[in-house]
């Protein structure tokens, strides 16, 4: 039989198939994220097996294996032991994310440190910004009020040297907020990693239960984006970040969002990040702990594929697993 094209010729050998790879996957794209709470010692998170609760020293810890394994980048999230309405514990100087970050960086001054800029773990009321009376006796998220209070989390946060500011509360106008912010502080070389696409998602559950973030009345779905909004909303939401000046965009969760994650690509020229994100991470630990699926490929598969949908680096809980694996393969 003569075939003109057989796309097989190009598979047949290990260094063929690596010749003609398209799509690469190495440990520095991947941003290992860190839980750190006030208390001591170390905590296994229920809902995600293999990820844990860190005290300052074992966050540090933590980050040096990262470091060793290739891994250049790491995103803080706090759990305070104290919060209150206003979420005061995210912009103090003595904060556990800002004494993570001092920590973390006197260790490793070259790994980047990325600090999550949010409210809802350090609020009583588990929302992103503070609450208003709606004066129907029910309450409203106060997107300005909460501007002024993530510009002073991502201040202090940048005072206790993180390398990049990521934004995560969804609230309008908040990048142009936190850039003036940094900008007067006297940080206008700290980039700004914007959450800019971030939905209203059933995959961030095992996070509130790790983080003890869940909102304590509603759900987020006033300031997240609707899952079933389509490309325009997507495209306008990253062109109001790039607009005031975001370093970089994200798109979150990753699963079930790759096409807005290649619509965005291809729309804009800053770097992208994908957010692997805790559901996500979960349900892999859940079926392979059940033998349901090979972990490692499966985990391995995941990530080229957000690679392969134009993710630049992927935020991802499976981190230090996947660098050890890639440095094996
Ligand atoms: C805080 C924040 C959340 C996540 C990252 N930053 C939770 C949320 O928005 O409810 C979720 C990450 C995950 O599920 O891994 N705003
Ligand atoms: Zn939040």
């Amino acid at each position: 039989m003569t075939l003109t094209h057989r796309p097989r010729r190009l598979r047949r050998t290990p260094s063929l198939r690596a010749l003609t790879r398209e799509t690469t996957l190495t440990p520095e794209q991947l941003i290992h994220p860190l839980f750190v709470h006030e208390g001591e010692g170390l905590t296994e998170i229920k809902t995600m097996p293999g990820v844990y609760r860190h005290d300052v020293p074992g966050a540090v810890a933590s980050a040096q294996e990262a470091w060793a394994l290739g891994i250049r980048s790491v995103i803080l999230f706090g759990i305070p032991d104290h919060k209150d309405a206003h979420g005061s514990g995210a912009y103090a100087g003595e904060g556990v994310i800002q004494r993570a970050t001092r920590a973390i960086k006197a260790a490793l001054p070259d790994l980047t440190v990325i600090a999550d800029t949010c409210l809802c773990e350090y609020t009583d009321h588990g929302h992103c910004g503070p609450l208003v009376a709606d004066g129907r006796g029910g309450w409203l998220i106060d997107n300005d009020g909460a501007l002024d209070l993530l510009a002073q989390t991502a201040v202090s946060q940048a005072q206790a040297g993180a390398d990049i500011i990521a934004p995560s509360a969804m609230m309008d106008g908040q990048i142009a907020a936190l850039r003036i912010a940094l900008d007067a502080a006297g940080f206008k070389d700290t980039p700004i990693m914007s959450y800019a696409v971030k939905y209203a998602s059933a995959y961030y559950g095992p996070f509130r239960d790790a983080a003890g973030s869940a909102p304590s009345f509603g759900d987020r779905s006033s300031y997240q984006m609707d899952p079933r909004g389509g490309y325009r909303e997507a495209l306008r939401e990253a062109r109001l970040d790039v607009e005031q000046g975001a370093d970089f965009l994200m798109v979150k969760p990753a699963l079930a969002y790759l096409d807005v994650m290649r619509t965005v690509r291809d729309a804009f020229d800053l770097p992208m990040i994908a957010y692997n994100v805790s559901g996500e991470y979960s349900m892999v630990k859940a079926a392979a702990q059940l033998s349901f699926m090979d972990e490692r490929r499966t985990v391995l598969e995941t990530l080229i594929g957000m690679r392969r949908a134009g993710a630049d680096a992927i935020l991802t809980y499976h981190a230090l697993d996947a660098a050890r694996w890639l440095r094996e393969a």
